[in-house]
């Protein structure tokens, strides 16, 4: 066990070599710090020094001679006159093959490593290298010494996993710098492995590990210089959930919230939406949430089995932890470490899944600082800078195309959860008004266990009409327009129900009652979904076609059933059988047997289009009658 900073945190960004300030107050996390003789930097990483301990932390504000910083631990015992030496670095993480199926917490600090020994609660003090310095990898260059590289662009690869991890120009180059050097072979992440020379003649050496400020959008330098392009989002993320995938998608590269009451099922979808999303890597967030869940969340991810590559799920998964009883700061930092990661990971050209849960305990957090730092307060004690840090974070996510073309994604996917299920408050507002996708959970269709518990008529996705090229080519050209059909219908389908309630099904005509179990339907066998049968859990886009297609048939289907018991005896069968359908593996004899069955059912109650005509007859006679009287 290491217990001393890596040799690449103590950077030194600013050249201006180890400094020290005096501390003149202490408030729980928060310090204050005389800089009267010191510059510092917003966001630069300090350490109280505590006898042989190093607290990490990060100065929040600079006024008047005094830096407000917020400590990532404990603070008792420590007291105004200690001394913080500033490192000149902004809050940063390593960025190096190793990255993957590792556990961290929201420092990059390698969680499952320490929690060997000390448990989930780490000690004071305590760091450890993020990504292992003595391994070594296998370095292939890509370029040749001479040619002229700009930030971003990819100088050799090393297999990672089943990836293959890009050593990219560290994305902070101010421009095009020539290669004068590279190496090749069996190296470890401090190794040089490249050199590079700046139009002024200054060098550089590269090693696979880069440095990167949280904080700030990885692609923000590249896409200021045009080297990286942000391309619109114009197709799905398949996370094989059909009420998502079908009815409110998300985009590939695109944002979506999963607001929801207590124990509506936000962590259960999120973790189906891990394990089966058509993504390269996952990175987890884990922030705020209950200790008892995060532990879980460690324990379950190398236990499952991986849909995509049969391996383990851990091994192309990255864990960001923060359990609700680590310290705010920490916790307040873990959801730029996740997404940083994933942007590094884009940048090489991989579509990379991120999801925070919560986003609201994050907001917490956010809130505690604030109020410690006594700034004025906007909506329920939230900093008034809430919307835009919110705003912020979600537009990291995106489509960027890298200066060798190649293209990657990070969708991000956040779950809210209001006190109360109340989704007027504060977070879930302001993240209202920036995802794209809304998949809100309703208590009542959890309490009814209706899974995945998303409520299809108050949720939307924006990326529906956005995408309609691509389902056009893809799904087919009227695809858009269906799936507003069967949003309709369940609105409808709604609408009856409710007017069911004071009428009773006797006041309804019949017209109206066949609609309302046609929505039922619908919403039973497509939008619900097992997400406990090996084969339900996830179904591929081109079998959410099918089955979509299927109910399509029941939904435009003109019934000859007269009354209200056929009715609903004749979708009492429809629905098991359907559901035995989704049971059912693709091309698997018992699936053909129960789409003949759903087949022949349906067939039997469709109007006949003689029938159909003779009662459009009547029904035209009839009306000639009465306008005749
Ligand atoms: N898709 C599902 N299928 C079956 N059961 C589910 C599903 N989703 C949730 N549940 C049930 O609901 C319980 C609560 O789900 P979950 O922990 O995901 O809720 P949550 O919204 O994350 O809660 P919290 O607000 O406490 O974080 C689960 O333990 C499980 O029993
Ligand atoms: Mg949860």
């Amino acid at each position: 066990m290491t217990t001393k900073t890596s040799s690449l945190d103590r950077g030194d960004a600013s050249g201006h070599g180890s400094r020290r300030a005096p501390i003149v107050a202490v408030q729980e996390s928060l310090v204050s710090i005389n800089v009267s003789d010191t510059r510092v930097m917003k966001n630069e990483v300090g350490y109280v020094l505590l006898g042989e301990r190093r607290l990490k932390s990060e100065v929040l504000r600079v006024q008047n001679q005094v830096a407000d910083m917020q400590v990532f631990e404990d603070t008792s015992g420590v007291k105004v006159g200690d001394q913080v030496e500033l490192t000149g670095e902004m809050l940063s993480v390593t960025l190096a093959p190793g990255l993957l199926g590792k556990v961290y917490d929201g420092l990059q600090n390698p969680l499952a490593l320490l929690a060997k020994e000390h448990g989930f609660l780490l000690p004071r003090g305590i760091e450890a290298e993020s990504v292992d310095t003595e391994r070594r990898w296998e370095f292939a260059p890509a370029v040749s010494t001479g040619r002229i590289v700009l930030p971003g662009q990819i100088l050799g690869t090393t297999p990672e996993g089943i990836f293959e991890h890009k050593i990219m120009v560290p994305f902070d180059e101010p421009g095009a710098v020539e290669l004068s050097w590279i190496n090749r072979g069996n190296l470890t992440i401090n190794d040089p492995v490249a050199r590079i020379v700046r139009p002024n003649g200054a060098e550089r050496t590269l090693t696979m590990a880069q440095r990167w400020p949280v904080r700030r959008p990885l692609p923000e330098r590249m896409l200021r210089q045009r080297v990286a392009e942000r391309i619109y989002p114009t197709e799905p993320l398949t996370t094989t959930q059909r009420i998502i995938d079908t009815m409110i998608p998300i985009a590939r590269g695109g944002t979506a919230c999963i607001p929801g009451p207590f124990g509506s099922g936000k962590t259960v979808l999120q973790s189906l939406i891990a394990r089966h999303s058509a993504v390269d890597i996952v990175i987890v967030i884990a922030c705020g949430e209950r200790a008892g869940e995060v532990v879980e969340t460690i324990t379950e991810y190398p236990e499952t089995r991986d849909p995509r590559t049969g391996g383990s799920l851990m091994d192309r998964t990255i864990i960001i932890c923060n359990t609700s009883s680590m310290p705010v700061a920490a916790r307040e930092s873990s959801i730029y470490t996740g997404i940083t990661l994933g942007e590094y990971y884009r940048q090489m050209g991989y579509d990379v899944l991120c999801i925070a849960d919560s986003t609201s305990r994050w907001a917490q957090a956010m809130r505690e600082t604030s109020g410690r730092m006594e700034e004025i307060p906007g909506e329920e004690a939230f900093p008034a800078y809430l919307d835009s840090s919110i705003k912020s974070l979600y537009e990291r996510a995106g489509l960027i195309q890298g200066p060798d073309g190649q293209t990657g994604s990070v969708t991000l996917i956040g779950t809210v959860s209001p006190a109360g299920g109340n989704f007027e408050e504060p977070v879930t507002q302001a993240t209202l008004a920036t995802v794209k996708t809304f998949l809100g959970l309703s208590a009542e269709r959890a309490y009814k266990r209706f899974y995945p518990a998303i409520d299809p008529l108050i949720s939307w996705s924006r990326y529906l009409d956005q995408m309609s090229d691509w389902y056009a080519k893809n799904l087919s050209p009227t695809w858009v327009e269906d799936v507003k059909a069967a949003h309709e219908l369940l609105h409808r389908g709604d609408e009856i129900y409710q007017m069911m309630q004071v009428t009773g099904e006797e006041g309804t005509t019949m017209t109206d009652f066949l609609t309302w179990q046609k929505s039922v339907f619908f919403d039973m066998v497509f939008l619900q979904q097992d997400a406990y049968d090996p084969v339900d859990s996830s179904t591929p886009l081109a079998r959410q076609k099918r089955s979509f297609d299927l109910v399509k048939e029941v939904i435009e289907a003109d019934l000859a059933i007269e009354d209200r018991d056929t009715a609903q005896d004749f979708f009492t069968r429809l629905n098991s059988l359907y559901k035995n359908l989704n049971y059912s593996p693709d091309d698997s004899a018992e699936y053909a047997r129960y789409l003949r069955e759903f087949e022949d059912l349906v067939g039997s109650k469709r109007m006949k289009v003689a029938d159909a005509e003779q009662e459009a007859n009547v029904q035209s006679e009839r009306s000639d009658f009465e306008t005749k009287r």
